[in-house]
This record gives structure tokens, C-alpha cells and sequence, in this order.
């Protein structure tokens, strides 16, 4: 479920559901993007540009952004783009439109997509490739140790991510 995080030039949602935990949100603002705080998003400790620079470094649509100070949106232009990750998911990046049964659409400017077929979440990609050592060819994607993937070889479940307290 996405959850929103107001400030005053800026507004940061963000969806547990669809992070692969890559970190890229808690490497990119340390003073926004605090894992244990509560609430883990303050978009107002920093400027409003970098908090959207930092979300849009967020492979999986699970960060969005909002502005609220008339700076642009994000923009997700003309062209969507499908990157197969090495052994992993595939990247997207466009206007993706995610339909799902019981009749809902939600718009996204990123997402990772399953490619192994192994996901609980379908269409996002949850991490299981790791769990089963799903192999394909694609760009390589370093991945950090990180507080949010304190193991590279396995899945992070939501229960194991102190985000999905607040
Ligand atoms: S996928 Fe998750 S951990 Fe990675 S940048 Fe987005 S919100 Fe942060
Ligand atoms: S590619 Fe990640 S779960 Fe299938």
C-alpha cells in the first residue's frame, strides 16, 4: 500500500509492496531517508531537486514524487525502455500502466518486472530470482549491502523491513 509523506515543497509516496531493496533512497539522502526513524521520509531536510533526484534513482516505482512547490514532476517522456537486469528482473522506465484483476490501474514511471516467473507479486519482481539462482543474460546491476539488504543471495521479506511498521 503507498504511503504519502507531505512536505512543504515536496511530497515523497512510497509502495513496500514493490521495492527490491536496493538502497539507492537511503545512499542517495541520509538525512531524508532514515530507515529507523519514524516517519522514515522528512522531505523537507533537504531541497527539494535532490529529494527528487534521489527518488528517481528508485529502480521499482516503489519511491514517487510529488511537487509541491511548482518544480516539475517527473517526466516520464516519450519513450519506454526495457533493460533485462543480469540474473534479475527487468528494468522499466517510461508511462507504465499497471492493470490489475480486480479492475485497478496505477501509473508508474519505473518498475521492475518479473522475469524469472517466480514472483508472489506479479508483476513486480519480489527478489525470489535470487532464491532459486534464476540465470539470464542482461546488464549487470550491483547491488550494495545496504540496512535494507543485509544479504545479497536471498530475498528481504516485508516482515524483515522495518518500513512496513510505520
Ligand atoms: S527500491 Fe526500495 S530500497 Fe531501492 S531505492 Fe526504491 S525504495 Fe529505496
Ligand atoms: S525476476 Fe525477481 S522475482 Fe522474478
Amino acid at each position: 500500500m503507498r504511503k504519502v509523506y507531505r512536505g512543504k515543497d515536496i511530497e515523497v509516496s512510497f509502495d513496500l509492496d514493490i521495492c527490491v531493496h536496493i538502497a539507492e533512497c537511503l545512499r542517495g539522502q541520509r538525512q531524508v531517508f532514515q530507515l529507523k526513524r519514524r516517519p522514515w521520509i522528512l522531505p523537507d531536510l533537504a531541497g527539494a531537486d535532490e529529494v527528487a533526484e534521489v527518488v528517481r534513482l528508485c529502480p521499482s516505482g516503489a519511491l514517487q514524487y510529488r511537487r509541491r512547490d511548482g518544480g516539475q514532476d517527473e517526466d516520464p517522456g516519450e519513450t519506454t525502455t526495457v533493460i533485462p537486469v543480469r540474473d534479475g528482473p527487468l528494468l522499466v522506465a517510461g508511462k507504465i500502466e499497471v492493470r490489475r484483476e480486480d479492475g485497478t490501474v496505477e501509473t508508474l514511471p519505473r518498475a521492475t518486472l518479473c522475469r524469472c516467473g517466480l514472483s508472489q507479486h506479479k508483476p513486480f519482481c519480489d527478489n525470489q530470482h535470487l532464491a532459486a539462482g534464476f540465470r539470464a543474460p542482461g546488464i549487470p546491476f550491483h547491488i550494495h549491502l545496504s540496512p535494507v539488504r543485509p544479504r545479497l543471495d536471498a530475498p528481504i521479506t516485508k516482515a524483515e523491513d522495518p518500513r512496513g511498521e510505520n
